[in-house]
């Protein structure tokens, strides 16, 4: 199974994610790094991020509470509804 590599920005940490889990999965057997643990839904808002670089998938509707349209064009996104499709380096999303 194809696995890709992921950067925490501020850290410099990596891990590796396999290709058919969620960023939040991947991230939750990797210590959180800069992410709330939350629904798994894409309800909540918790594990919200922003992906700096990097190619994703979007396979579940995220929450327009808490992600906006402007947020999605910023990378910015809920962990819990993306996969990876390639190297990501990921960072704390902005308040
Ligand atoms: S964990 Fe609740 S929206 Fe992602």
């Amino acid at each position: 199974m194809q696995q890709y590599e992921i950067t925490y920005k501020e850290t410099g940490d990596k891990f590796y994610c396999k290709e058919d889990e969620s960023l939040l999965a991947c991230m939750r057997r990797n210590n959180n790094g800069p992410v709330q643990i939350g629904c798994f839904g894409g309800g909540c808002g918790r594990c919200k991020v922003q992906i700096l670089e990097g190619e994703y998938h979007k396979f579940k509707k995220m929450s327009r509470a808490h992600i906006s349209e402007e947020d999605e064009k910023q990378g910015i996104v809920l962990a819990c509804c993306i996969k990876p499709r390639g190297s990501i380096t990921v960072t704390t999303a902005p308040n």
